[in-house]
């Protein structure tokens, strides 16, 4: 399982239900690299997204305590046992989970390849992703050139689990 997140010099990655920031080029990649791919997303996640839909192209799949909640273009499911029973289908490096906060949290532990996007810039931030640099089961393994956007500089950067569970 994958994950792609954007993260300000401190990890924050959002304040209340929004993004800090939407960088055209970051979104591009994303949408490139997410292509045919299965997207796992929390319901407030999901708000963020254009129109507050899931992408086409893709599979989604939304987590949502509320049995009545139905979203047209995903599959929502109510546990993590149900999404663990979803993704058999898929092979696993199809999976990107791509937040927010809550859903980053409990789904790192199974996550083999984390995507960042890494500004410089240090937001206003209340929602966080976990310092990978502090982590030791996480190594960076790739980075890219920096870009700017405006005033911010920021970068590709692809960290590799060192570490599992069952191994
Ligand atoms: N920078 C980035 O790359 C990025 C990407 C995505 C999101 N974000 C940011 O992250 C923030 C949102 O994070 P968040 O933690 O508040 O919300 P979230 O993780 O997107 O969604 C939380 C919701 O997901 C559902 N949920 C969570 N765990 C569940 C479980 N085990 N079983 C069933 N349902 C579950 C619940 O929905 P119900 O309440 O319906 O039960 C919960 O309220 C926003 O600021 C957003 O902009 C940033």
């Amino acid at each position: 399982m994958n994950l792609y997140v954007t993260a300000d010099a401190n990890w924050g990655i959002g304040h209340n239900d929004n993004l800090l920031i939407q960088i055209p080029r970051s979104q591009k990649m994303f949408l490139e690299e997410t292509k045919g791919k299965v997207l796992v997303m929390g319901r407030k996640a999901l708000a963020t997204l254009p129109q507050g839909k899931p992408l086409a192209s893709r599979t989604n799949i939304v987590l949502s305590t509320n049995h009545k909640l139905q979203v047209k273009g995903a599959t929502v499911v109510h546990t993590l046992e149900e999404l663990f029973e979803e993704l058999k289908q898929y092979p696993d490096e199809d999976v990107y989970v791509v937040g927010g906060e809550s859903i980053y949290n409990q789904l790192l532990p199974y996550c083999k390849v984390a995507h960042v996007v890494k500004m410089d810039h240090a937001y206003a931030a209340n929602k966080f992703f976990p310092d990978l640099d502090k982590d030791e089961e996480w190594k960076l393994t790739a980075d890219s050139d920096e870009y700017t956007y405006f005033d911010i500089a920021y970068e590709f950067l692809r960290y590799e689990r060192t570490t599992f569970a069952d191994s």
